[in-house]
């Protein structure tokens, strides 16, 4: 009975336009100066704007910022990013991680320069077309480069209405019934500052832990708060768990150190990185000598003592190393690269942590 009625409520609350005048109020006199953003008195760039929202999928402000740098000073526009190879785009992406990101954003200036032109839509129906944008970065682009009236939630700002709403659902899965909520309150005249004042706010104010609200410009509009109970918002489903997955490494290295890596095949995980030859991932480590047979060389391969761990969002990964050295260069179609071509090549995190535990 209580939860029947605690979700009645939740669906009828709504938020005045006086809401929307305050947020932006506070961001007229706090919002960050981010390279990607244009200033008050600047037209923003759709590219600028379509870049850092991919880069900004899943990962912080903080680790975005470098990358963005690079990427412009390298690809300034659309057709010069559609005229790169993959290879180089993954190597100027190359620890930023979810390369998939990479690949259909390479994919998606292709796209934009054969279906549109060269010119960034507006419209997010159009957007939505363009490899590796989804319905939030289609609306995200559309708002923040364009100044289309959608609301554009990332999770940021949608922790910070979840609690304005004190919004009983759970998210990631009640995610469109709450940025439905917000649609009403888009104010027409300022989409994008709207949308990035949500999430300004969320980031230096309505943090997911003891949230800052006596500084917060909308606390007198907040359910949550009245109710002392921003740390129950936003209610979250439980995560399962990250599955443990294992493989078998093969660093083979020559008279200068190069090392011998190969490209990974596909658009799965790590699809078109760089890596040490290594074997399928798997529940468990395959036994001695099937792993021995993946070699990419007869040689005398020996264990490197310990493991590599590495976290990614699904998988818990656990990699051993086999390490060999090859004074000749061995046949083979993968590649030898020497120490100092290590910080260009298009290597993930994870494979770089593979080496220079096999290397040490
Ligand atoms: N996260 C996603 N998009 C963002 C933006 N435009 N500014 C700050 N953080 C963001």
């Amino acid at each position: 009975m209580e939860s029947r009625k605690q979700s009645h409520h939740t669906r009828r609350r709504r938020l005045p336009a006086s809401t929307a005048d305050a947020l932006l109020t506070w961001y007229d006199s706090h919002r960050r100066d981010l390279p990607w953003r244009a200033k008050p008195d600047e037209i923003a760039d759709p590219y600028r704007v379509w870049i850092s929202e991919i880069m900004l999928q899943q990962t912080t402000v903080a680790a975005v910022t470098g990358y963005f740098g690079r990427f412009m000073t390298r690809w300034p526009n659309v057709s010069a990013l559609a005229a790169a190879s993959q290879d180089e785009v993954l190597q100027t992406w190359a620890g930023l991680g979810y390369y998939a990101r990479g690949r259909n954003l390479h994919r998606g200036a292709g796209v934009v320069m054969e279906q549109f032109g060269g010119v960034i839509p507006r419209d997010p129906a159009q957007l939505i077309t363009i490899p590796g944008i989804g319905p939030y970065t289609a609306n995200a682009i559309a708002a923040i480069a364009f100044g289309e009236p959608v609301a554009a939630i990332d999770t940021n700002a949608e922790r910070v209405l979840a609690r304005l709403l004190a919004f009983e659902q759970p998210l990631p899965d009640r995610r469109r019934l709450l940025a439905a909520r917000a649609d009403g309150l888009v104010p027409r005249h300022r989409p994008g500052d709207f949308a990035q004042a949500l999430m300004d706010l969320g980031s230096a104010i309505c943090m997911p832990e003891n949230p800052s609200c006596s500084e917060c410009p909308l606390s007198d509009w907040c359910y949550a708060y009245r109710k002392h109970e921003t740390h129950r918002f936003p209610q979250k489903k439980a995560k399962a768990a990250r599955k443990l997955t294992r493989a078998i490494a093969f660093v083979a290295t020559d008279s200068v150190g190069a090392v011998y890596l190969v490209r990974r095949p596909g658009n799965g995980l790590f699809g078109g990185m760089m890596q040490p030859p290594l074997t399928d991932l798997a529940k468990r480590f395959p036994a001695t000598e099937h792993a021995l047979s993946r070699a990419p060389f007869r040689g005398e391969w020996f264990r490197k003592p310990g493991i590599v761990r590495h976290t990614l969002t699904h998988l818990e990964l656990e990699v051993r190393a086999y390490v060999a050295h090859f004074p000749r260069h061995p046949n083979g179609e993968g590649v030898w690269l020497s120490q100092s071509d290590f910080e260009s090549a298009a290597l993930p995190t994870l494979m770089r942590k593979i080496i220079s535990h096999a290397l040490r």
